[in-house]
């Protein structure tokens, strides 16, 4: 998903203003005799139907817009599916973009992923992240890399981030429900995962430490699909010096855990650990420490923030789910923290969770390039051309959902047919923090509506403007009351 910020675009407008308005003028013409030729090509069956718009500029501007506007980039693809039908194609930022609706085109993508298709190279986003990221890497490192990085995030090595994450979570509910004020649940949510990620992964405790990492990992995240030039004010600018920064921090850390000076058993312990097997270099675990926390605060924090919607206004369903919760409470003795066990037989709460992922699509849609020529349900792609699997498209879509704005967890007692269910993705880059986010989803949901209820301050269900991740806008606010005070 794309965007340049309104600065970046006036910058470039006011630069090449006068080529823009030349350009502009020979490219309508181009483009009125395209269209011509291209509706005379609609009617071959294999011809994916949309709107290529002129040359380079097509409908990027329309995609800004949504993005900048309150109804959220998805806005953008909703419309032109109704426009062109569920198949379409449109140009954005000179790339032609296929949005790939369906179960199938999802298989065979998925299936085919680093062989027919690949993540697009993004400059600043390889410069944001680090060239050794997972998600800059070509294939080979790729998998070396993952299954390097992987066990920590097994669900057998959580059960400890578990235990972390309940008792600080159960601190800071208990905090802000003693203050009796009302307070964002993204805001709260954000800082939670930030933390709890920075324990698991670096057993970071330092609250300015946490604060200026935070900061810096914010920077990053906004740099990564900036506009690339060194331009001091930029955010490709303010996000490649945050990245320096957290470079010489994760750098000290390193050095410290080798010379003996510090010892945790954490993420970077493990990884650092001699044995006989080879290891990432420090720049491959630098690089991949940013990923993680960038992949994960805000993908969690936002899905836990939709859970509280979700439940607010489906008050069966959170009913339920704090029934579910009592029980396994009456079964502990009082204030002992969850176990990986506890989590286990939480089945009504995984399915909540699992509605709460089918129904906010944190990640909208996965962007891959075709390698090569190649057709997908006989439709013919062009190599370069960019296909992105249109989760959204799949979690709503009614013959694989019954009524699918509807939020009913219970759907999920059927088993779903392959590809319908994607918000991790699939295949070789399906998420590799999958367990850690319905972990920390599961202790939430579970602490929340079996220690408290709540109210939400702010009913009004507009996105956050410029946000890939659809987020509301109020962030959520909401008032707690514990249970025990009812
Ligand atoms: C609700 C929370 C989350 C959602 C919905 C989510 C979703 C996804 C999806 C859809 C992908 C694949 C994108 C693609 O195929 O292009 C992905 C990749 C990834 N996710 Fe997550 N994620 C979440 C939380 C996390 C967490 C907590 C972490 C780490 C601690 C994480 C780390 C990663 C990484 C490193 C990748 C790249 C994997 C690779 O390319 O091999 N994610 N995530």
């Amino acid at each position: 998903m794309l965007t340049l910020s309104m600065e970046d675009i006036l910058l470039l407008v006011s630069k090449y203003y006068d080529i823009l308005l030349a350009s502009i003028l020979v490219i309508s013409i181009t483009a009125l005799y395209l269209s011509k030729v291209s509706s005379k090509a609609k009617d071959s069956k294999s011809c994916i139907p949309g709107n290529l718009g002129i040359p380079f500029v097509g409908e990027t501007f329309a995609l800004l817009s949504a993005t900048n506007s309150v109804k959220g980039c998805y806005d953008f693809v909703r419309l032109r599916r109704e426009w062109h039908g569920k198949w379409f194609k449109t140009r954005i930022f000179g790339k032609i973009h296929v949005f790939v609706p369906s179960v199938e085109g999802a298989k065979t993508i998925f299936t085919n992923d680093f062989a027919l298709f690949n993540k697009g190279y993004v400059k600043s986003m390889a410069d944001a992240v680090g060239k050794k990221s997972l998600l800059c890497v070509p294939q080979e490192s790729h998998k070396r890399i993952r299954r390097l990085l992987s066990d920590p995030f097994s669900m057998n090595s959580l059960s400890k981030f578990v235990q972390r994450f309940d008792n600080m979570l159960c601190e800071r509910l208990k905090k802000v429900q003693e203050e009796g004020k009302s307070f964002t649940v993204l805001d709260f949510n954000m800082k939670l995962t930030f933390d709890a990620m920075c324990d698991m992964l670096m057993s970071i405790k330092d609250v300015s430490l946490l604060e200026q990492i935070e900061k810096d990992c914010t920077a990053v995240s906004d740099a990564m699909l900036s506009f690339p030039v060194m331009i001091p004010g930029t955010r490709y600018f303010k996000g490649i010096k945050a990245r320096r920064r957290l470079m010489e921090t994760f750098k000290a850390m390193i050095t410290n855990r080798r010379n003996g000076k510090e010892c945790h058993e954490d993420f970077l312990q493990s990884m650092l650990q001699k044995d006989s097997s080879p290891k990432l270099d420090d720049e491959e675990i630098m690089d991949n420490l940013l990923t993680l926390i960038i992949a994960g605060q805000t993908t969690t924090a936002a899905a836990m923030m939709w859970s509280v919607k979700f439940l607010d206004e489906h008050r069966e369903a959170q009913h339920r789910l704090r029934e579910e919760g009592l029980s396994i409470l009456r079964s502990k003795r009082n204030g002992v923290l969850l176990t990986m066990d506890d989590l286990n037989s939480m089945s009504y709460a995984s399915k909540v969770v699992k509605e709460t992922l089918r129904m906010s699509n944190v990640l909208l849609w996965f962007p891959r390039v075709a390698l090569s020529d190649c057709s997908i349900e006989g439709f013919e792609i062009k190599k370069g051309w960019h296909v992105n699997i249109d989760a959204t498209c799949i979690h709503y879509d009614p013959t694989l959902y019954k009524d699918p704005m509807q939020f009913n967890p219970s759907r999920f007692d059927e088993m779903q047919k392959p590809y319908s269910y994607i918000p991790f993705g699939s295949g070789p880059r399906t998420c590799l923090g999958i367990n850690m986010a319905k972990v920390t989803m599961l202790v939430f949901l579970h602490r929340l509506t079996s220690g408290y209820k709540w109210t939400v301050d702010d009913l009004d269900r507009s996105l956050e403007r410029k946000a890939h991740i659809p987020r509301l806008r109020s962030g959520c606010p909401i008032t707690l009351t514990a249970l025990q005070d009812e």
